[in-house]
């Protein structure tokens, strides 16, 4: 514990950092031998400083099970995980009176029609999914946040995966049910690889709370949903199946199976990839849809999480460079999409989800004309305080810190809050709560 005059200059150098209110991307894959050799430039102080906040503030809302949930699947076992497709509405006109049907009636006997983009508000009255990104985002900044503080990982890994009474089965049978007579599911988990990214992060730094009875237990899980995956119809057929491969590159990577992972990802930039990017940049099947500008970078953050697994999973490997049929990469998905205004499909709201992969794409081509940073510096003036800007690297931007390190052990030599520009963005009255406890923690 640290004497009251240095707590005290501790809390301020913290709260001059710049913290960014916490958002969870669509996805990402976090290199975990760049994470533990620990060499981050000097400008990523303010990521840093954002990456010990969030982990923080997601893990005072944990940990998460799947026996949370208010309902049991239909299996009769909590330990099913489950969620409602959120774009689907009973349409009861055919079935008689349906004043007297029950929730619960309803979601049996109506038939369910897709209404593509408009949310069914009571998607979320169980909420397997929403814990499911919590948990995953926990994971991952608690494993990233190791050399700042205590972490959480192994134990939030341990309670929704693996205890024998709080542990979700290794099955997605009653994912994204569309419910109604004929209702299935088999979506959801994308961001497994998240977590995988957290726990590859662990075991390379050896982490003591992530034990070898833990990890045994977690491959021994990894191991059958990869079964359920790659062998039930429901894991076969997906339509974010950019996302799909995610989980399962991921998860062959956490069972130590790289060639199944290498492969995997060859079926990816091989299979459905192959018609994902027209000539122009354009995304087909995203522009298609109701809530494109969502859609194009959805799609975007899950093949650049491809992309990033693949060069992992096989350095030698050269996914930037694959092109679609129409000869187009994934960099030109980009180019393309940055051209688009939200606004004239109405999803203003959505502008923010491309600043992620705008960071990831300009770290790994290059910059040269500097169009990647100008487009953030313009709509985010804040990226270098995001999480992502901490391995999004070489990136420009951030304040080369001076000072001496108030949390990094792992010896990149950066420190907070000595920059003069001060700029607190989003910072309200919780996270400040979360910055004093992470004072605590030093
Ligand atoms: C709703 O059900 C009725 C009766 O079965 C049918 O005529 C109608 O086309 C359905 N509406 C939609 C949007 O599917
Ligand atoms: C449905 O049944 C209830 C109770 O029997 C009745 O009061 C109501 O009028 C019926 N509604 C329709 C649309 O038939
Ligand atoms: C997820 O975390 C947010 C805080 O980031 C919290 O408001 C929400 O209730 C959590 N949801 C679940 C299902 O745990
Ligand atoms: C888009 O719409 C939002 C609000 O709906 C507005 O604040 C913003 O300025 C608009 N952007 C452009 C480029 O027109
Ligand atoms: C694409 O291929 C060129 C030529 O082999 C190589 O120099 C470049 O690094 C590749 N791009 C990426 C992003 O790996
Ligand atoms: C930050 O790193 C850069 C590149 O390594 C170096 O040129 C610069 O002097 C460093 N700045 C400070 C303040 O240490």
């Amino acid at each position: 514990m640290l004497p009251p005059t240095l707590l005290f200059i501790a809390l301020i150098q913290l709260a001059r950092a710049d913290v960014l209110r916490f958002s969870s991307y669509a996805n990402d894959f976090v290199d975990p031998d760049y994470i533990v050799a620990g060499k981050f430039p000097n400008t990523t102080g303010e990521a840093k400083a954002s990456i010990v906040s969030w982990a923080n503030y997601l893990s005072a809302s944990g940990p998460w099970s799947v026996t949370d949930k208010p309902m049991v699947a239909p299996s009769g076992s909590k330990q099913d995980y489950m969620s409602w497709a959120p774009y689907w509405w009973p349409n009861c006109t055919g079935v008689g009176n349906t004043t007297e049907l029950t929730p619960e009636q309803i979601w049996v006997t109506c038939p369910y029609v897709n209404r593509d983009g408009q949310f069914n508000p009571d998607r979320l009255t169980i909420n397997d999914i929403g814990a499911f990104y919590n948990l995953s985002d926990a994971v991952l900044y608690n494993a990233l946040a190791f050399s700042f503080q205590d972490n959480h990982a192994a134990k939030f890994v341990n309670t929704w995966f693996l205890d024998s009474q709080t542990g979700m089965n290794p099955n997605l049978n009653y994912a994204q049910m569309q419910r109604g007579p004929t209702g299935q599911g088999g979506r959801d988990l994308k961001s497994f690889v998240k977590i995988v990214s957290g726990i590859l992060i662990l075991r390379k730094r050896k982490c003591t709370d992530w034990t070898a009875e833990i990890d045994a237990k977690m491959n021994a899980w990894t191991q059958k949903y990869i079964i359920w995956l790659e062998t039930n119809p429901l894991g076969v057929a997906d339509n974010h199946g950019s996302f799909c491969y995610n989980q399962l590159i991921a998860a062959k990577l956490l069972v130590n199976d790289v060639p199944g992972s290498v492969a995997a990802s060859d079926k990816f930039f091989n299979g459905i990839y192959q018609d994902q990017i027209n000539s122009n940049g354009e995304q087909p099947f995203e522009a298609a849809r109701t809530r494109p500008y969502h859609y194009r970078n959805y799609n975007l953050a899950a093949m650049i999480t491809n992309a990033r697994l693949l060069k992992y999973a096989d350095p030698t490997s050269d996914p930037w460079n694959r092109t679609t049929k129409a000869g187009a990469t994934i960099k030109d998905a980009m180019d393309m999409t940055m051209t688009v205004d939200p606004n004239a499909s109405g999803e203003a709201r959505a502008v923010g989800e491309i600043f992620p992969n705008i960071a990831a794409i300009a770290a790994t081509h290059g910059d040269p004309d500097g169009k990647y940073v100008a487009f953030l510096a313009k709509a985010f003036p804040e990226y270098a305080s995001d999480a992502s800007f901490l391995w999004d690297q070489p990136l420009a931007g951030g304040v080369a810190a001076t000072g001496v390190s108030t949390t990094n052990t792992a010896g990149s030599g950066a420190g907070k809050g000595t920059s003069a520009a001060v700029r607190i963005t989003g910072l309200d009255a919780t996270v400040l709560a979360l910055l004093v406890s992470a004072v605590v923690v030093l």
